[in-house]
């Protein structure tokens, strides 16, 4: 072995070294295998510390000076590139870190999919839509009220029979756990000047038995319009215009007398069957019509508690059932699937 230990030798396996590690250099992508790279290279046991170890068995000085700096520089220069390359996969990698972590605080945030809006609450929303497209603005009711907003400032009076068409659940306070978005009329008409235009959509309860179409617990949309010269052909044109964006086509309506305190005339309305287009089937009992909901021109009685002039203005109001509605709408024959909570129903809207 020791005959192969010459100068020239020497000098080319140091080049071949600098050469193959300059190769594998630039395939060294991180900075894991950089070290490893490293340490075979310059390391104990790498070719380059075995020649500079193989230098002292050169007998001609002027060779060993020759090959050692030769070496030392080889040395030198896998240092420089190794420092270079190390900082090069450094800065690759924080520019790739800041690139994929940057922050855009524009960016509108995740959604957690926690579930999904009720069916109640989703139609409510269209309604308020529509109404407010309509020039309507939106109020929302007190869950619990007193006597004198849910009856008395509705021209129903202490003792009054028409009572008892609301079961009414009391609290052991005397308040009332409101019966119909009604209550609110009073407050609409006291604290806005005409021309008034108000919905409001509430939560209304009532001590009464379950049964496919009645709930104890069940939404309301109220509506309340006053202005100069105000009359019944207006109510029916504002709620034909609402049913027929509801039900997404064109819809009749008529009113039938009836008696509710707050209005007069009074009376139900009701709308061209949706089901059937008013040719008669099972839901509308062959009549053509569905009796959709209550209203009337508000009673001058009401628009004096409120301080309104009965002889300047005149107004309409309606009361409807939410449920009732998307009922028909996805023609649904049990109002207790609404709050039963059963999923297989929910996860349909
Ligand atoms: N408040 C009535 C109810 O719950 C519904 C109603 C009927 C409201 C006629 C009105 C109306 O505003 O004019 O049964």
């Amino acid at each position: 072995m020791a005959d192969d230990i010459n100068k020239d030798n020497l000098l080319e396996h140091i080049s071949d070294i600098v050469n193959k590690y300059s190769e594998s250099l630039k395939n060294t992508k991180d900075l894991a295998s950089l070290n490893r790279l490293e340490i075979s290279t310059l390391g104990r046991k790498s070719e380059l510390t075995t020649i500079l170890k193989q230098i002292k068995d050169l007998k001609d000085p002027q060779e060993k000076k020759a090959v050692g700096q030769q070496a030392n520089f080889a040395k030198k220069s896998i240092e420089d590139l190794i420092l270079k390359r190390r900082d090069s996969i450094k800065s690759d990698y924080l520019a790739g870190v800041e690139s994929k972590e940057k922050i855009d605080v524009t960016i509108p945030g995740r959604r957690i999919e926690t579930g999904h809006i009720h069916p109640i609450t989703q139609m409510t929303q269209l309604c308020e839509d529509i109404f407010m497209r309509m020039g309507f603005d939106v109020c929302y009711p007190y869950a619990i009220d007193d006597d004198f907003h849910n009856f008395e400032a509705v021209n129903i009076p202490p003792n009054h029979p028409a009572r008892d068409s609301w079961d009414t659940f009391w609290t052991e306070d005397d308040q009332i756990a409101i019966t119909h978005t009604s209550s609110m009329q009073n407050r609409i008409l006291t604290s806005s000047q005409p021309p008034i235009r108000v919905i409001v959509p509430g939560r209304c309860f009532r001590n009464e038995a379950t049964d496919a179409r009645h709930e104890h617990t069940f939404t309301q949309i109220e509506g309340v319009y006053v202005d100069k010269g105000i009359n019944l052909t207006h109510m029916l044109g504002v709620l034909k215009e609402f049913f027929s964006k509801f039900y997404e086509r064109e819809v009749d309506v008529k009113f039938t007398p009836d008696y509710f305190p707050f209005v007069e005339p009074g009376g139900m309305m009701s709308l061209s069957c949706i089901l059937c287009n008013g040719k008669g089937c099972s839901v509308c009992k062959k009549t053509g019509w569905l009796e959709i909901l209550g209203c009337g021109m508000i009673h001058p009685k009401v628009l004096e508690m409120a301080n309104i002039d009965s002889n300047t203005y005149s107004g309409f109001a309606w009361g409807f059932g939410v449920e009732r509605l998307i009922m028909l709408k996805y023609d649904i024959n049990d109002i207790r699937y609404f709050y039963s909570g059963n999923l297989d129903f929910l996860k349909q809207f």
